[in-house]
């Protein structure tokens, strides 16, 4: 299969184009910016678009996105082109030639009033910018009539660019002492390994199976027991304190609870989904390996 990659330059980008190295289809990277990762393609950009799609590619992977959450609150509309906008025109060129959209979305697209796992079909209700565009982006992409299969994910991250992980490893360096949440829970999940269940998708012709699906690393945390793990995997010394979102405000609100319920891609596409405390691990070493 033609398989085209939008955002190729931003965390899960990267992880597809690892594992893209040993696979049978043809793959045609995309970034809006970054010269390292092919061709540049703003997903705004609806000529261009078409033009990159044309009628030869299969299936096309949303990984584009803007992701700043708390910088979604004051630049909202910057938020919404890339991630209705973009999305929609993406969806209109998969509707057009006939191509598979694989599009990637969020827990925030939970209010996180919950005690229990959500479901796919649960209500949605976000409560940031950056949730409520990423909901309109996922309307946009049903409303086009094209083939799609949305998948939501959590606490994405791994040894590149922006994210908690990261963020953890650098302050845990630093400093003696830091304040992390504990009243947010989510599941952290490894961009290596939702790269590796798109990958299983595409591998074994489950390409069929349209819908919206739930997808993190099993298990569950607080950013505080997440932060705690970080710093004892990278062997940092440093004193974790929990508090409370209310003691640490952050321009967007967050939810307190956005565990998803894997049931549904688990049943569907049989895979094995990892425990978030041994794709850490995994990620250690790869951040070993890349300061070697
Ligand atoms: N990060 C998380 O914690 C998290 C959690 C749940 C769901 N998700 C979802 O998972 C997906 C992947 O996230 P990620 O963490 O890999 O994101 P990321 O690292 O922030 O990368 C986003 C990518 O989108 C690109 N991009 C932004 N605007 C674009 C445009 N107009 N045209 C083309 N590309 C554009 C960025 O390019 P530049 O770098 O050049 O701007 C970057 O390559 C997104 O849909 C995100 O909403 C993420």
């Amino acid at each position: 299969m033609n398989i085209l990659v939008t955002g190729s330059s931003g965390q899960l980008g990267r992880a597809i184009e690892e594992l893209s190295r040993n696979s049978r289809h043809r793959f045609i990277f995309t970034s809006q910016g970054a010269d390292d990762v092919g061709l540049r393609l703003d997903v705004t950009d609806a000529a261009a678009v078409s033009r990159a799609i044309g009628d030869g590619v299969d299936v096309i992977i949303n990984c584009a996105a803007y992701t700043d959450v708390n910088a979604a609150e004051d630049n909202p509309s910057a938020a919404y082109a890339v991630n209705v906008s973009g999305a929609a025109v993406l969806a209109d060129a998969a509707a057009s030639s006939g191509a598979l959209l694989i599009h990637v979305s969020t827990d925030y697209v939970f209010d996180g009033y919950a005690n229990t796992p959500y479901r796919e079909d649960d209500p949605t209700a976000p409560l940031n910018v950056y949730g409520m565009t990423k909901l309109e982006g996922e309307k946009a992409v049903i409303a086009s009539g094209c083939r799609y299969i949305i998948l939501r994910t959590s606490w994405l991250y791994g040894c590149r660019g922006r994210n908690f992980f990261l963020a953890i490893a650098e302050k845990t360096a630093e400093c003696p002492r830091i304040k992390v949440v504990c009243d947010q829970i989510g599941s952290p999940t490894y961009a290596g390994d939702l790269a590796y269940a798109i990958m299983h998708i595409l591998d074994n012709g489950m390409t069929g199976a349209e819908g919206i699906y739930h997808y993190s690393d099993e298990g569950l945390c607080s950013r505080y027991d997440f932060a705690k793990e970080i710093c004892d995997s990278l062997g940092h010394i440093c004193t974790i304190e929990p508090c409370r979102s209310v003691d640490y405000p952050s321009r967007a609100e967050r939810p307190h609870y956005s565990v998803l319920d894997k049931s549904k891609f688990r049943e569907t596409f049989g895979l094995e989904i990892p425990n978030w405390k041994d794709s850490l691990r995994l990620c250690v070493a790869e951040m070993e390996n890349i300061n070697k």
